[in-house]
């Protein structure tokens, strides 16, 4: 059992293999024998799931990103309260598919949405909780899209350029946070990924 609770989260652009990742490191820590909740943004409580919904629809290609990001924070805010807080007080390992960082780099750094707004609104819903580790799974974008495959969602659908972005946007904030943020190259075999992924998650748990 861990003296608390341990926040994990993956982030990436599209195609990047973090639900792969996430999960794997998430079985691992299971057959240890610790206390895992997996779960992703948006999503991952009924409400959450149900923005997640109206979110990645593509017949709403007339959302704005003012509407885009608020609805981000909406499903974070739910998720945070129902399942993310009281895993963390039963000092479990929560690992999330996204989180705050992806509201940055989607609706900040690449949607134009002053980052300090963000940071301000973030620090709302989520009562200032920060993720202990962060692996950020970097890929070129295009390939990540074409990994991604061809049935896309409303934001695979947005533009190469814009995907850029979000991934330069990533980088950046890796550069500012990097005691919290490991950068993986996504485009290693997995086995070698996973294994970084599971060495240092082991490394920062005998610290805490
Ligand atoms: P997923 O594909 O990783 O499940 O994430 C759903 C999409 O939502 C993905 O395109 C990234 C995007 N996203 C944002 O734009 N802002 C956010 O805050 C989050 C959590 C995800």
């Amino acid at each position: 059992m861990l003296r608390r609770g341990l926040f994990i989260t993956f982030e990436g652009p599209e195609g990047s293999g973090k639900t792969t990742h996430s999960k794997l490191l998430c079985e691992f820590l299971h057959k240890k024998g610790f206390k895992v909740l997996h779960t992703r943004e948006p999503g991952g409580t009924l409400i959450s799931e149900k923005i997640r919904k109206i979110l990645l629809d593509p017949k709403n290609k007339g959302m704005g990103v003012g509407c885009e990001m608020l609805l981000y924070m909406a499903a974070r805010a739910q998720i945070v309260k129902e399942k993310i807080l009281p895993s963390l007080e039963q000092r479990k390992i929560v690992i999330c598919d996204r989180f705050t960082d992806a509201t940055l780099a989607y609706q900040g750094y690449a949607g134009g949405i002053d980052l300090k707004v963000i940071d301000n609104i973030a620090s709302i819903v989520t009562k200032g909780l920060k993720p202990d580790i962060t692996f950020l799974l970097d890929i070129d974008a295009r390939l990540g899209l074409l990994r991604a495959g061809r049935s896309k969602d409303r934001m695979e659908r947005k533009s190469v350029l814009y995907h850029n972005k979000v991934r330069s946007g990533y980088l950046d904030i890796a550069r500012k946070e990097s005691g919290r943020v490991k950068v993986i190259s996504a485009t290693a075999k997995i086995k070698d990924v996973q294994s970084v992924i599971r060495n240092f998650t082991l490394l920062t748990m005998s610290k805490v």
